[in-house]
């Protein structure tokens, strides 16, 4: 692989011992992959940053790195930890996982890792440009910037994508490159995938087969397309997310919704060399639902959402207090943006907005919560083995509605 002066000179220990670490991991990895050489990234997003997921011997490498005196060169940011920073007590985080947790995030801060704490950046902190060279790393994320954005990033590990943070590199192969953007089946759907729950359901459908093409799986959608308006992106994210989950895809096509496939359907299209046909979304949604005892959270923002999202939901409230409480997931810097009058309209009507965390790295069993009712495909994947909860799988709106009636309606 061809690396720069730079690269050279960071591979050397010209800037320190942990840049010089960053360039090793990132030189190993470009020779596994055959890259030609190295591309500057505009961005990094560091993931894997839960201390109930990395515990001791993670918080241990992320110290032992800080201290290596290295410092981020390009813009970086933290995805979701483990505990909402400000209304931990409230919520009955312990004291001694929130001061663990705060160890991780002030060892990224001390390399130069913006403590976002979010799995969606582009809605508040860094918008991608079509093209730009990115080294994200939380697999919704990675699949919005590429497929919804059109910018380039392959899925990082936690470890990859700090060494990209401090020399401002990453190997250029995969996702990064033309060839690696090809579809590799087209998926014709025949049936209406109207809510966030439906669109989960397809990327859980499209996923799982896509996991049959390898890890480099692409698919090219046709005959669907995201509503107008206020759940547009809601519907984008919450499709991608379920095929990351379900089938490390990071990248999607829809026909004439997004960038590449708007530039050049026809031609991304001849690539595709399987095909395959969706006339139900039944089975996915059965898959996603396997119920529980009483539902002590009814949790949305997976991804984390956005304001108009919050929006959205305190829309579908209608006044009505909620008899389960509701969580929505979100960023502070997207907390902060919510108006004081809605926040506490929204917390009297039993509405509690949670930054920093995500239902899905947070120490649920700690938290005493045992069983969940989401409209995330990808929660509905990691939960049962991530945090073993009962779990209820349906819309936004239906899930507000059972908020307020205070329990599950069977055979949704
Ligand atoms: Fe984000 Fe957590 Fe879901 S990181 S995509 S909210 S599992």
């Amino acid at each position: 692989m061809l690396l720069s002066p730079a690269d050279r000179d960071m591979l050397a220990g010209v800037r320190g011992a942990g840049a010089a670490k960053a360039m090793n991991i990132l030189a190993a990895l470009g020779r596994i992959h055959n890259a030609p050489d190295m591309a500057d990234v505009k961005s990094v997003q560091v993931s894997g940053i839960s201390y109930k997921n990395i515990g001791p011997h993670g918080l241990g490498f992320l110290e032992e790195w800080a201290g290596q005196g290295s410092k981020t060169v390009v813009p970086s940011f933290m995805n979701p930890g483990g505990n909402d920073r400000r209304l931990w007590k409230e919520l009955g985080f312990s004291a001694d996982f929130v001061e663990k947790q705060s160890r991780v995030i002030a060892a990224l801060e001390k390399l130069g890792v913006e403590p976002t704490l979010t799995c969606t950046p582009y809605h508040t902190v860094t918008k991608p440009a079509f093209g730009d060279h990115l080294a994200w790393a939380e697999s919704s994320a990675v699949a919005y910037a590429n497929s919804v954005l059109g910018a380039r990033t392959n899925r990082e590990g936690g470890p990859s994508a700090l060494a990209a943070a401090l020399t401002g590199r990453t190997p250029r192969h995969g996702l990064h490159t033309d060839a690696g953007r090809m579809p590799t089946r087209s998926v014709r759907v025949n049936c209406k995938v109207l809510s966030t729950a439906d669109a989960g359901a397809l990327g859980a459908i499209v996923g799982k087969a896509l996991a049959e093409d390898g890890s480099a799986g692409v698919p090219y959608l046709l005959g669907v397309e995201p509503p107008e308006g206020l759940r547009r992106d809601a519907w984008l994210k919450a499709l991608g997310a379920a095929m990351a989950a379900f089938g490390s895809t990071a990248l999607f096509h829809i026909d004439g919704v997004t960038p590449e496939a708007k530039q050049s359907g026809p031609e991304l299209l001849k690539a595709a060399k399987r095909e395959m046909v969706i006339d139900s979304l039944e089975d996915g949604l059965k898959s996603l639902h396997r119920g529980g005892g009483k539902i002590d959270v009814v949790a949305v923002g997976c991804p984390h959402a956005s304001l108009d999202d919050i929006s959205y939901i305190h829309g579908l409230l209608k006044n009505r207090k909620a008899k389960i409480p509701v969580w929505i997931f979100t960023s502070e810097a997207v907390r902060v943006q919510v108006d004081a009058q809605r926040l506490s309209a929204l917390r009297e009507l039993g509405v509690k907005i949670v930054a920093d965390t995500c239902i899905v790295v947070a120490p649920l069993k700690d938290i005493g919560i045992k069983n969940v009712a989401i409209d995330s495909a990808k929660s509905a994947c990691y939960l049962p083995s991530h945090q073993q909860v009962g779990l209820y799988y349906a819309s936004t709106e239906e899930l507000v509605e059972t908020a307020v009636r205070g329990e599950w309606k069977a055979g949704k």
